[in-house]
């Protein structure tokens, strides 16, 4: 990490407290700002205030804790002092999808109102940002409903500065940013925007407004699009006995592709793919410009769990009363987040098909736990102790541990020895020494002699 000491540390607010807007100011706190965390919640800012952080993520309750004590980081739910005394007002809150997948704006406009109820031309200039994920020209609303709404004529920019935090390297990602993006009609907020940004000494992409909002759907589209791609080529690679590693290898090396996001497994998860894909299809839709394309890459993330459950029955015949053990529950490692989490989809249709199902995840019990409420799933405390007496072993989420599992052990507790591998994440050649049939995705089976 490479950075700039602040010299002109500024006043910022972020609206919400959830994954974003949590790491984000925490970041900005770290880098010298002065940061106000504002959330309606009230019992979760007293949790902030006590130092209790309510998701988990590497790094982040550290780095909470020493800024809280250099006084750089604070926690409210009076959004009107924020607003009286920072520069700068980023909304974090969620947009989570309607049931015809377009995206419900409701939290941004009640906080774009919040913000007209008490900004005053007195105040000064103020630059408001939106930082959540929002369909093109939500930038433009916002600045209507302040303009409309405020008492007087304010002095007040409405920006866009998507962000690209993985859930899991949250930190890391927001420390080194491969880019930041800053979407502003005017160059007086452009230049503010720089400030906040100049200690992270990364490349800035100055665009307009519009243009900022749909980088966003774009690139999370973009990345799940990459996803479906290899997944798609995985069910060939079945078909045709190719190994879908070496083929990602293969074209990954190409600048042009790059390896990453081509790691072929049950599909892609979380809060945001699955949500955004699903905006940008009906954005586009609505804006006469269809993504047509975007509704085979949901179709394919789907087919992969169909396909893997397909070859589940194949190998077992029925699942009913089948005793499975699942390895995960988060939608990917280093996160207790089980959001639109694939592993939960596929442990919901087992049990629907009878199954007994045993599962572990080192961060997500609890909420795994609480999504699977009303299905009939133990939730082991212990990876190996989740396999005892198992007909089959399925890798669902990709933590390291499990990659680095004894599998001579998890052999000797299971009663068959079977392993279905929905993430490619084990080493074949390894289950295959320790008496294991392999199974993954877009590879041969692996068979003892
Ligand atoms: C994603 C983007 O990667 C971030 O850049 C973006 O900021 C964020 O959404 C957001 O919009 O807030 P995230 O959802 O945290 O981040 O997680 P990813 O690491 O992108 O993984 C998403 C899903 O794709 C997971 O279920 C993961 O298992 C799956 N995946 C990922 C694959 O199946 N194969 C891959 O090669 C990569």
């Amino acid at each position: 990490m490479c950075l700039i000491p602040v010299h002109n540390n500024m006043n910022l607010a972020i609206i919400g407290t959830g994954y974003v807007g949590l790491t984000t100011g925490t970041c900005f706190a770290e880098v010298g700002h002065n940061v106000v965390c504002v959330d309606n919640n009230q019992a979760k800012v007293e949790a902030l205030r006590e130092g209790r952080v309510p998701i988990y993520e590497p790094d982040l309750e550290e780095m909470i804790l020493s800024n809280v004590s250099a006084g750089r980081l604070s926690f409210t739910t009076e959004l009107a002092k924020a607003v009286k005394t920072c520069d700068i007002i980023f909304i974090a809150v969620p947009t989570p999808p309607h049931e015809d997948g377009s995206v419900d704006l409701s939290y941004i406009e009640s906080v774009s109102h919040e913000i007209a109820d008490v900004i005053t031309p007195e105040m000064g200039y103020r630059v408001i940002v939106d930082k959540s994920t929002v369909p093109v020209s939500t930038g433009s609303k916002v600045y209507q409903v302040i303009a409309r709404y405020a008492k007087g004529n304010v002095d007040v920019d409405v920006v866009s500065n998507p962000e690209f935090l993985r859930e899991g390297s949250a930190v890391s990602d927001l420390m080194n940013p491969d880019r930041v993006v800053i979407g502003a009609d005017s160059q007086r907020a452009m230049d503010l925007m720089k400030r906040v940004y100049q200690p992270f000494n990364a490349p800035i992409v100055e665009v307009d407004l519009h243009s900022a909002e749909l980088i966003k759907h774009a690139a999370n589209s973009f990345l799940a699009l990459k996803i479906s791609y290899i997944n798609a080529v995985s069910a060939v690679c079945e078909k045709a006995g190719a190994d879908v590693e070496l083929v990602a290898q293969g074209i990954g090396m190409d600048k042009r592709i790059s390896r990453h996001f081509l790691n072929a497994g049950l599909g892609y998860g979380g809060s945001c793919f699955p949500k955004d894909v699903k905006g940008f299809i009906n954005v586009a839709d609505q804006l006469g410009a269809p993504m047509t394309i975007l509704k085979e890459v949901e179709n394919i993330n789907e087919q992969q769990l169909e396909r893997f459950l397909k070859r589940l029955r194949k190998k077992l015949w029925v699942l009913r009363k089948k005793r499975i053990a699942v390895w995960g529950l988060a939608f990917k490692q280093n996160t207790d987040d089980v959001r639109e989490s694939v592993a939960i989809k596929l442990i919901k249709r087992l049990c629907d098909e009878g199954a007994c199902v045993t599962a572990y995840d080192p961060k997500a019990a609890q909420t795994g736990a609480a999504a699977l409420a009303g299905y009939d799933v133990t939730i082991a405390d212990d990876m190996y102790e989740c396999t005892r007496d198992a007909e089959i072993l399925i890798v669902a989420t990709e933590w390291k541990q499990f990659a680095m599992a004894n599998l001579v052990k998890v052999r000797e507790m299971m009663r068959l020895p079977i392993i279905f591998d929905g993430r490619n994440l084990l080493h074949g050649e390894n289950a295959l020494h320790a008496g294991f049939e392999y199974h993954s995705i877009g590879r041969k089976t692996l068979r003892p002699q």
